[in-house]
């Protein structure tokens, strides 16, 4: 048996829709774009939403629309991509990291104010495997300190926290739509926000900052003209992705449910094995997306044998994530070091996310379990 530790769930619908488009005359920017980003709105609850071709390209945008600049600062968590914190790079800012609370593998709220100098701007909480980070918490201190809220939700579409859908919280939400993720459109990513001023920008900031709305233009010389306003990127997202990412939208609720599911009969599985430490789990008026399950190896010195044992047994789990201040390129540019955040440097060396997608079968959660259960005897 192979099981990856991710994949994604395309059916001949979603199929049928792509084909649909490939058909039609429009195949970048046409209106399956703006239909793709009402339906992720709607969903989630939000008023705007902008897709992009990546959650990268999400990130850039929304540091750009807050109004991130050289020399600002953001303030993130070091167990997440690279992606995070990279994207604040792009605009000459400096990534400041805060450590993680083990009680939720997200940032660690109450370290984020000793954090914050004149030159912080944006708090970007990830909500770390689909677990959804406490933004009203963020949002208290954000509001004090006069400071602007992007949640990186990469891992956490259909997430809810307190009763409402991850996205509405935030300043800005960052979605990804990569095929590990919770729909995919291959490569994609989204922005919402209930903001019509980060909205106007976001999308600029998708198509080079060129407007062609003669609201906005200084002046208007025909029908071709258009007039360039911010220095923009091309981060449109074609229509043929927007397609499969909308009908993928009709099945986001049964791929929740069923990550939900194998999470636990994970849980179940795992809970009373001391070897090992199972996953934050949500209250009842909360909603786990289970992007990633993170199962920690109490003893770290035994993580690579049982991540080795379960690459021999065919599983190809993964570690999620090399805290980025430990990655060669912040250490030499921006002078991090091994030692900086205990917490998340102990998470990574217990760290293996199995796998998890919504197509696994019985067969494979099994054996999963099964397999889990006989390296860790093994240790
Ligand atoms: C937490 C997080 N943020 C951002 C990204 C970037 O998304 P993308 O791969 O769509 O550019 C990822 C992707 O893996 C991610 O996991």
């Amino acid at each position: 048996m192979k099981i990856p530790y991710g994949k994604q769930w395309i059916d001949e619908k979603d199929i049928k829709e792509v084909v649909k488009i490939l058909e039609n005359d429009w195949i970048t920017q046409g209106p399956m774009v703006e239909k793709f980003e009402q339906k992720v709105a709607e969903y989630c609850g939000v008023k705007y939403a902008v897709a992009v071709n990546s959650g990268t390209a999400a990130l850039h945008a929304a540091y750009f629309a807050a109004g991130l600049k050289s020399e600002d600062e953001i303030i993130t968590s070091p167990i997440t991509f690279t992606a995070t914190s990279n994207a604040a790079l792009y605009l000459g800012a400096k990534p400041i990291f805060c450590d993680i609370d083990i009680k939720t593998y997200c940032i660690d709220i109450e370290k984020i104010e000793e954090k914050i100098t004149d030159k912080t701007k944006i708090i970007t909480p990830v909500s770390y495997a689909g677990y959804p980070v406490n933004i009203d918490k963020i949002k208290e201190i954000a509001d004090k300190y006069n400071l602007i809220v992007i949640e990186d939700a990469a891992h956490a579409l259909g997430a809810i926290r307190n009763g409402k859908k991850v996205g509405i919280d935030a300043d800005m939400t960052i979605l990804s739509f990569h095929p590990v993720k919770h729909i995919t459109t291959g490569e994609g990513g989204m922005i919402l926000t209930n903001d019509e001023k980060y909205y106007e920008k976001l999308k600029l900031f998708r198509t080079h900052g060129i407007t062609k709305d003669k609201n906005k233009m200084l002046k208007n010389d025909g029908a071709w003209y258009y007039e360039m306003h911010e220095l923009g990127y091309n981060y449109r997202i074609p229509d043929i992705l927007s397609a499969l990412g909308y009908s993928q939208m009709d099945k986001l609720e049964m791929f929740i449910e069923r990550r939900n599911y194998i999470a636990k009969r994970y849980n179940e599985a795992f809970r009373n094995n001391h070897k090992i430490t199972i996953p934050p789990v949500v209250d009842n008026n909360s909603r786990h997306a289970y992007h990633l399950y993170p199962l920690l190896i109490n003893d770290k010195n035994k993580r690579k044998y049982v991540f080795d044992r379960l690459r021999e047994e065919g599983i190809y789990a993964q570690v999620h994530y090399i805290p980025v201040h430990l990655q060669p390129y912040y250490q030499k540019n921006l002078g991090y070091k091994k030692g900086d955040y205990p917490i998340a440097e102990d998470f990574y060396s217990k760290e293996i996310s199995l796998p998890m997608y919504p197509k696994m079968t019985e067969e494979e959660i099994n054996y999963v379990i099964n397999t889990v259960d006989k390296i860790l005897k093994e240790i």
